[in-house]
């Protein structure tokens, strides 16, 4: 059977570092609050001059090197973000013109924090059908300029930062061996940007009111962040024909560490396989989880023959959950 396997990832975070005592100073917060009701300690800043390309060209320098293929033998660019360069053209299409590769397909997936896996899981039926051979799938994010500095509620939450992978079709037992994905609009106004695009079109008073940022009803989402994370876990394990005792490692999005909590708790996975780096780079919506993968192979936390569980959930809703074996 054929199907995609990952053979090489990269990331990017960008240089300077914010805390939570520097967002302190900016807002009515404190260190102890945000880390006790998120887990988060610091996150990534991108600088007025990075765009959302740029931080992508550089996780997939990395993920074409450790993959070692070249830019040009790729025949297709998937990128999932939401706060790409510009309304149009695709983030993907700037990483093409950035990097110089050939004039291949490219798009962007707006699926917020489910982003990458969405990218993944269209990879692979890609792969499957013969559409494509070799695909760069990346998350990217620059949320610090799609955010309000002044709310608290939302301010503290994100970050900035990269991550790819190369898939490649392959006839053996790896790569990516479930699959599931859902949405649900009926939600979509509990976490969104309001204006910018046709429903709210930018005038000087949807700047004045912040509409250009992102608005959330934090507790509500979490309610459902919980119960979608989890079952998206179960089932690309059940999918898999594998049970969690099967589960090596699982990187899920990271939003907030009590997400994460209660997510495995349910999901029977224990806290030692799961990866967390929300302390250190906050939420990153769809980059979360290609970074943390990254981070875990140059950790040496993924072996041969490894069941890798990913799952996600974010605006729209969107969740996903995906099984690969390395
Ligand atoms: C946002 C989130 C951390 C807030 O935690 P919470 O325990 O739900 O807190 P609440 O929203 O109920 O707010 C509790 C209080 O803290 C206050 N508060 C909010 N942000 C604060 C901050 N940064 N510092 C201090 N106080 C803050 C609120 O104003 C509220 O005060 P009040 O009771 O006087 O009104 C949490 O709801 C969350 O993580 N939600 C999901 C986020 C998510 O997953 N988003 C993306 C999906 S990918």
């Amino acid at each position: 059977m054929i199907r995609a396997k990952i053979i090489g990832t990269g990331h990017f975070l960008p240089a300077r570092v914010m805390t939570n005592d520097d967002w302190a100073k900016r807002v009515d917060t404190s260190d102890e609050w945000i880390v006790t009701r998120t887990g988060i300690r610091e996150r990534h800043i991108a600088s007025d001059s990075e765009a959302t390309s740029d931080l992508v060209c550089e996780a997939s320098k990395q993920a074409l090197d450790a993959a070692q293929v070249d830019k040009n033998s790729l025949d297709l660019i998937i990128v999932g973000t939401i706060s790409g360069d510009t309304a149009y053209p695709s983030t993907a299409n700037w990483v093409q013109k950035k990097m110089g590769i050939k004039p291949i397909p490219s798009f962007d997936i707006g699926a917020a924090c489910s982003g990458f896996l969405y990218g993944l899981i269209l990879a692979n039926s890609f792969i499957k059908t013969g559409v494509a051979k070799r695909i760069l799938v990346a998350g990217a994010e620059i949320m610090t300029k799609i955010i309000n500095w002044e709310d608290r509620n939302t301010c503290v939450l994100f970050g900035d930062g990269a991550g790819a992978v190369v898939l490649e079709a392959t006839e053996g037992d790896t790569g990516i061996i479930s699959t599931c994905w859902g949405a649900d609009g009926n939600l979509g106004e509990l976490l969104y940007q309001p204006a910018g695009g046709s429903a709210i079109p930018a005038s000087i008073e949807s700047v004045q009111k912040r509409l250009h940022t992102v608005h959330m009803k934090g507790n509500e989402v979490f309610k459902h962040a919980v119960l979608r994370m989890q079952e998206a876990a179960v089932e690309a394990i059940r999918l898999a024909g594998i049970t969690s005792d099967d589960i090596s490692l699982y990187i899920p999005h990271q939003a907030n560490i009590r997400i994460i909590e209660a997510t495995i708790k349910r999901a029977k996975i224990p806290i030692e396989k799961t990866y967390i780096n929300i302390d250190k780079i906050a939420n990153i919506s769809s980059a979360t989880i290609p970074i943390a993968l990254d981070q875990a192979f140059r950790e040496n936390r993924i072996k041969p023959g490894d069941n890798v569980l990913l799952s996600s959930f974010g605006a729209g809703f969107t969740w996903a959950g995906v099984v690969v074996r390395f």
